[in-house]
């Protein structure tokens, strides 16, 4: 028996949902497909006739909102409607790590996907597939399906009603989230119900070729999720951890990952040293990993997993201290120009971004902030630095002592260093030798995104520090 599906929603109109959702539609016109958000200002803005005010930035998403928005695909606040409608319902809400209570600092914070499995057992329609794509802790399905099926209990007004429960994490990464549902290097469904499974499948078929597409037990699904994000945190904080390593001993660390990355069973991907990975799903799934093992008592392995977040940590410290020694020991009242606030480039994304730890840490260290973010807005950055330095228990007032630059001029101007935190492409083009006039003297540019070539600093009377090189950097004349 197959199930032929018309109509999809998915819960959540975040990072995941709304551009999985927009390639889903593109690529299967003959499908509706409904994004629904509890926040009403989220779907007014992707239902904004101006494309540059989508909640999210992403290359490639305003093309395929402007070709399927209103045609099938459709964002929503009527969550109940649009369950009811759908056939399969995919749960794309956000995890956040608990705050409090059991597992607090550790496990993820079910709360959102557990009101989006009851909205779906209260609302849905005959039989419904719910689809798992929000990044989750293994068994998580569990929590969904046994909802759902309690739901069921006292249904005899409505016995039809019916659910079967998939898990297929999205693998997409930011910034290139388009280019990745477009050409995903895997499909993974994770499920018991064949014909649900085959549901799905037939979606991903219209574009995606089946040896792509992996079926496994829902548990496997749920846990390689966790382990490919983790091993992805492993490998940049593993060539962090020699960046540190580069600095003193007087290596290159962009060659040693060249070198190290030509080795086929290593592979180059992944290995360019930072500030430390950020995004909204390292740390989280990284804390869910430590807190499994925890729970089945795997002590060592939650351990070795807990290292990777902690060198990450460590790395985002290190960078303070150094800027602040090379500045004479102090930063109090110096202006410090901060290029790039998002945790990587082409998105608009702060969430566990480097820069937050970074800036307050210079701001505890009494450091006035000019900051560009070709896509970041002032009340992102200035909502996550409050947040992250608790207000009550620090001396300055984040927005006295944070400002947004709107050229590199501003940024640049009476500045005694400028840091570069995330590798944007247009900061490869800044005419340093036209900026740095603006600078005070002695000046410095700690690059820690390996953005800046040396060569074009001969002449210059800046002050180069590069992450994984440190001030021994070579120029080749
Ligand atoms: C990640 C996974 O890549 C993706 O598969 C999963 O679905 C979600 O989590 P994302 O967080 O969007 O995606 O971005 P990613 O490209 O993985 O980068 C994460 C962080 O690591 C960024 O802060 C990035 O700057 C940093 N990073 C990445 C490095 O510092 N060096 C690298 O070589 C690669
Ligand atoms: P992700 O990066 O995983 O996509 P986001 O935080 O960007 O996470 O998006 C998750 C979205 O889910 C948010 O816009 C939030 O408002 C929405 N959401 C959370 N719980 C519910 C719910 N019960 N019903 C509808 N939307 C929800």
């Amino acid at each position: 028996m197959s199930v032929e599906v018309k109509t999809i929603c998915c819960i959540g109109a975040g990072y995941v949902g709304g551009p999985t959702m927009a390639v889903i539609a593109d690529k299967c016109k003959y499908l509706k497909v409904i994004v629904v958000d509890l926040n009403k200002v989220k779907i007014d803005s992707w239902n904004n006739a101006d494309l540059t005010k989508l909640p999210v930035y992403e290359p490639g998403l305003k093309d395929l909102i402007k070709r399927c928005r209103n045609k099938n695909l459709f964002f929503s606040t009527k969550i109940q409607e649009s369950i009811a409608e759908s056939d399969m319902v995919f749960i794309s809400v956000n995890t956040p790590t608990k705050q409090s209570g059991l597992g607090a600092g550790e496990a993820s914070n079910l709360k959102y996907i557990e009101s989006s499995a009851r909205s779906i057992a209260e609302y849905a329609v005959g039989h419904t597939i719910v689809v798992e794509k929000s990044t989750i802790p293994v068994k998580t399905a569990e929590v969904i399906k046994n909802i759902l099926i309690s739901s069921q209990k006292g249904l005899e007004k409505n016995p039809s009603k019916s659910f079967t429960v998939l898990s297929s994490p999205e693998f997409l990464a930011e910034g290139t989230a388009i280019d990745d549902l477009i050409n995903p290097s895997r499909v993974l469904i994770g499920g018991e119900s064949k014909t649900s499974i085959d549901a799905l499948v037939n979606i991903y078929k219209n574009w995606v070729s089946e040896e792509k597409i992996i079926k496994t037990n829902i548990w496997s699904s749920e846990l390689s999720k966790l382990t490919a994000n983790a091993f992805l945190a492993q490998r940049v904080s593993s060539i962090n951890s020699i960046s540190a390593l580069c600095e003193k001993t007087g290596a290159d660390i962009s060659e040693v990952a060249k070198a190290v990355g030509m080795d086929y069973r290593i592979g180059k991907h992944f290995l360019k040293s930072g500030p430390g990975f950020g995004g909204s799903c390292f740390k989280k799934d990284i804390l869910n990993l430590v807190y499994i093992c925890k729970l089945y008592g795997l002590n060592e392995v939650a351990n070795y997993w807990k290292e990777v977040l902690e060198i990450n940590n460590w790395q985002q410290n290190r960078l303070t201290n150094i800027i602040v020694k090379k500045l004479f020991g102090t930063v109090t009242n110096k202006k410090i120009g901060i290029l790039g606030f998002a945790f990587k480039a082409n998105t608009n994304d702060t969430r566990e971004s480097p820069a937050i730890n970074i800036c307050s840490n210079l701001l505890l260290e009494g450091a006035k902030l000019s900051i560009f973010d070709p896509k970041v807005k002032f009340q992102e950055i200035s909502d996550s630095l409050e947040n992250f330095n608790n207000p009550e228990n620090n001396s300055f007032k984040t927005n006295d002592s944070i400002s947004m630059a709107s050229s590199y001029e501003q940024l640049a101007n009476g500045s005694d260093a400028i840091i570069i935190l995330t590798e944007w492409d247009e900061f490869k083009a800044i005419e340093w030798s036209r900026i740095s006039k603006l600078m005070r003297k002695p000046s410095w540019i700690f690059d820690c995104r390996d953005i800046i070539d040396p060569n074009h600093f001969v002449e210059s009377d800046l002050n180069i520090w590069k992450l994984g090189c440190g001030s021994n950097i070579k120029i080749i004349k």
